[in-house]
């Protein structure tokens, strides 16, 4: 009796619909995420990844996994190559995520930011998903100072580029804002009918949202007051990781802040970093 085509595959082969994934099939796709954005594709997360693939491959029509990543590989496809990078990354995220950090945002970066009257600030939102962290970011400086100054800026970047639409829309949906501080949440517009809110024009005037894979060079010289880059590393290898701290340390201020998300650390000691606890980092003044 003649195999099926999965049956061929062997007991490793994973599905989904009718989409299989056989290890070399798997590996392909770990390798080409891995060096396009330093994602580690963890083989538990096998079953997930051929679902999610399973969307794309139906949307652009092919029958099996090996065709799509010969496709990929011909290279003559760049929209599709951002499709399969945007299907594979995690992009979870709430407003006022890890609220620690924004509370010390407010008590060591705007509150003197305030008594001293400036005008400039620049925050770098890197990783930023759909936009909630950006959006906290500046709902913060709203709330603390009252307006937004004329010179505060948040950059938001993200590799997905489906994710930074979303996040230029300035559009949620109203339980995701539920559980928001109402000292945050009262600044929110309802929309018609009251399934959606929108952020005030203010807020949105201060972020800009800007596609960029943190792997590549980066257009920006910088400097920045306060870097967030929270979530992000864990799916990245440590030698990655090291090379991005370096990069984040290397853009701060000296006195600026860097947070990362509560599993991720700089790694040991680092020569411009000090660690100020709950995965708080300040860069070294001299
Ligand atoms: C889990 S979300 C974290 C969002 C937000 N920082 C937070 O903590 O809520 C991780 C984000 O990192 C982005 N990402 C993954 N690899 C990236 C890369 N190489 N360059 C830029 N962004 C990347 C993903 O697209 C995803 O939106």
């Amino acid at each position: 009796m003649a195999l099926s085509a999965s049956q061929a595959r062997g007991p490793s082969a994973d599905k989904a619909d009718d989409l299989t994934m056989s290890d070399t099939e798997f590996q392909r796709v770990a390798n080409r995420v891995s060096d396009m954005a330093g994602i580690v594709l963890e083989s538990h997360k096998r079953q997930m990844i051929v679902s999610r693939l399973s969307r794309r491959l139906r949307a652009r029509e092919f029958n099996d996994l090996t065709t799509y990543l010969d496709h990929l590989d011909s290279g003559k496809d760049q929209a599709e190559l951002q499709e399969f990078l945007n299907t594979l990354t995690t992009n979870l995220t709430s407003f006022f995520r890890e609220h620690h950090h924004f509370t010390h945002f407010e008590n060591h970066v705007l509150t003197p930011f305030k008594t001293q009257q400036r005008e400039k600030l620049r925050v770098w939102s890197a990783g930023c998903s759909s936009g909630e962290e950006p959006y906290s970011i500046a709902l913060s400086a709203l709330e603390t100072l009252g307006r937004i100054p004329r010179d505060f800026k948040i950059l938001a970047t993200d590799l997905d580029t489906k994710m930074i639409d979303r996040g230029r829309s300035a559009v949620y949906p109203t339980e995701r804002v539920a559980g928001i501080d109402t000292r945050y949440g009262r600044h929110l517009k309802k929309q018609p009918g009251g399934e959606t809110v929108k952020l005030p024009q203010a807020v949105q005037e201060a972020v800009s949202f800007r596609q960029l894979n943190l792997l590549q060079p980066w257009p920006m010289s910088g400097p920045f007051d306060v870097i967030f880059c929270r979530n992000v590393m864990i799916y990245f290898n440590a030698q990655t990781k090291a090379q991005l701290i370096d990069r984040f340390a290397q853009l701060l201020v000296p006195g600026g802040f860097l947070y990362l998300g509560h599993s991720e650390s700089i790694l040991g000691e680092h020569a411009l970093l000090s660690n100020k606890g709950e995965t708080t980092y300040q860069r070294v003044t001299r």
